[in-house]
């Protein structure tokens, strides 16, 4: 058994801004189930949204995430995030971050969807991969405990009060205790309760679905961003940033459809418009062969190479199409989780000792929909407070004595799951809840739809305790981990497509043919889902308003 301050879940950027924000007296531990350099942050592509220019500012930074967030993002936790971004991009420009520069030398911007100025800064289409190393020699300078590979099953929680985890260690199938005086969540989204995602197969939303089993809350799920372009087929990312840097849509008749759906933006509207007006071409039959086509081709070499090198090389790899002669075939696609575990400003959970940072808490500065580039200054700004909050927690408080019980329970659930003969395989069921998420909670929800949803749920929920593993074996017995990730993702799809049904409006990426308008009188407030044994308890909580009253939204 370890004990540590501060005891960090997850090691992608949050979670590790966090650990470098824990001061040199207090000592700090992060978990984490993969290599932290393999967290899925690193897949991040396009880009960091600060108003770092004398004629940019926080406040018009503000407005346009208010307005991307369709009035349901938090404007306090939101002001923090755009009033703190310039300080926090010096930080890492200090650390040694390789931004991209423009031809005077300065850190270089470029637009990205429902920005009123280009404000992203980037690392041509790699942002994610150059911060994560970033913070990884910062964690290693730091010297932080890394308990990489290492899965918790668990939050062990005496009194109310979260007092450590129960963690699995992957090389020897050992489980154990690491105690804590605070415990901050950063374990990322939950991308892959859907069958295809721009996320890692890591996202299954562990920490999401620990805290909610331990009793908190869940806020806001049914809000799940779809990309305007991920790649035919495969659910690959293709950067915003090759529209922020000139790249068009159009449909089957050669059209620049995004004339009709928002005629200011046009193809940098923000990311709910332009995935809804892509989805409507193609169901109206001007897609082609299920797509869109997304157009670099007037860039020239030069820029594509210079700027979208990744884009360039996906787009041949997994489509066999090179941008510079060819169009892209595109669709939407699930990307981020706008909903998560409801903190404060603090980065405080409702309960105590336990923090949240990044796309696993929900803030909420990402609202109804989030703008990109937002999502990395998060991981940045709430990594860094949650750290610094969760240390002055830590210095107040004594670490707590545990019960033996938590280690026993977790030991009984997995030698149940170990020791079934035969039953349901973990692969078909995650296959079979992607594909339900995907065809009843997807883009456009209409009651019908989401209520054939939720019974076919209900059927799948009915099939897990039947589950069992043909690896029997204790060392890196990853169809254990597949099947403990199961049943987060059960959790959470129950959690969203509870939320989403009830929710009888159309507010950002929650988009209902049966409720086409925003109703800020009935539905101007965030979801929160509680864990009941018949279900997802859901309950409602006001939106934060203090500089930005609701309005219209146009592009
Ligand atoms: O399009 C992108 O590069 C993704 C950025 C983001 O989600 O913030």
């Amino acid at each position: 058994m370890q004990i540590h301050d501060v005891l960090i879940v997850g090691a992608g950027l949050a979670g590790m801004r966090a650990a470098v924000a824990v001061p040199a007296h207090l000592n700090v531990g992060i978990v984490s189930k993969v290599h932290p350099v393999r967290s899925h942050s690193v897949a991040a592509e396009g880009g960091i949204n600060a108003a770092i220019r004398e004629d940019d500012s926080w406040e018009s930074h503000m407005y346009d995430t208010v307005k991307g967030s369709d009035w349901l993002g938090d404007q306090d936790a939101i002001e923090i995030l755009c009033k703190s971004a310039p300080e926090d991009i010096m930080t890492l420009e200090r650390m040694g971050a390789l931004f991209s520069r423009d031809a005077e030398g300065r850190i270089a911007q470029r637009n990205f969807g429902g920005l009123g100025y280009p404000r992203t800064c980037y690392v041509a289409d790699r942002t994610g991969h150059a911060l994560v190393h970033l913070l990884y020699e910062q964690l290693l300078k730091r010297g932080a405990h890394i308990y990489e590979e290492w899965y918790v099953t668990s939050l062990i929680v005496e009194e109310g009060v979260c007092c450590g985890v129960v963690v699995l260690n992957l090389f020897t199938g050992e489980l154990s205790t690491l105690r804590a005086k605070s415990v901050i969540l950063a374990t990322g989204g939950y991308g892959r309760v859907y069958l295809i995602s721009t996320n890692g197969l890591i996202n299954t939303g562990d920490g999401m679905a620990m805290a909610y089993q331990a009793g908190v809350p869940l806020q806001d799920l049914e809000f799940v961003q779809f990309h305007p372009t991920t790649l035919k087929s495969t659910g690959i990312l293709i950067t915003e940033g090759a529209r922020g840097e000139g790249g068009y849509l159009f449909n089957a008749r050669g059209e620049r459809f995004m004339e009709k759906y928002a005629p200011n933006a046009m193809e940098l509207a923000s990311r709910d418009v332009v995935s809804r007006a892509e989805y409507q071409e193609i169901m109206a039959g001007r897609g082609v062969n299920g797509c869109v086509m997304l157009d670099l081709r007037h860039l020239g070499k030069a820029k594509i190479m210079e700027r979208l090198p990744q884009i360039w090389e996906l787009s041949i790899t997994y489509a066999g199409v090179d941008p510079v002669e060819a169009p892209i075939p595109i669709t939407p696609g699930v990307h981020y989780s706008m909903g998560g575990i409801p903190t404060n400003t603090q980065c405080e959970t409702p309960m105590p000792g336990l923090y949240a940072a990044g796309e696993c808490a929900c803030a909420s500065v990402h609202g109804a929909n989030r703008l990109g580039g937002n999502a990395l200054m998060e991981t940045i700004v709430y990594g860094r407070r949650a750290g610094e909050f969760a240390s002055q927690y830590a210095e107040q408080h004594e670490i707590k004595p545990i019960s033996e019980t938590h280690l026993q329970k977790e030991k009984e659930k997995i030698s149940s799951i170990m020791s079934r003969k035969d039953g349901e395989r973990v692969g078909v069921l995650r296959e079979t809840i992607g594909t339900i998420m995907a065809e009843h909670f997807g883009i456009s929800r209409t009651r019908e739809r989401m209520e054939a949803g939720l019974e076919k749920l209900k059927a799948v929920r009915a099939r897990i305790p039947n589950l069992y593993l043909q690896d029997r074996g204790n060392i890196f017995n990853l169809e254990l981990i597949d099947a403990l990730q199961l049943h987060s993702i059960m959790d959470l799809a129950e959690v969203l497509s509870a939320g989403a049904t009830i929710r009888e409006e159309s507010r950002g990426a929650h988009s209902r043919p049966d409720f086409p308008k925003r109703d800020d009188e009935n539905w101007m407030k965030h979801t929160l889902a509680f864990r009941t044994e018949e279900g997802p308890k859901l309950e409602y909580k006001p939106v934060t308003i203090t500089k930005i009253p609701p309005a219209e939204r146009k592009y």
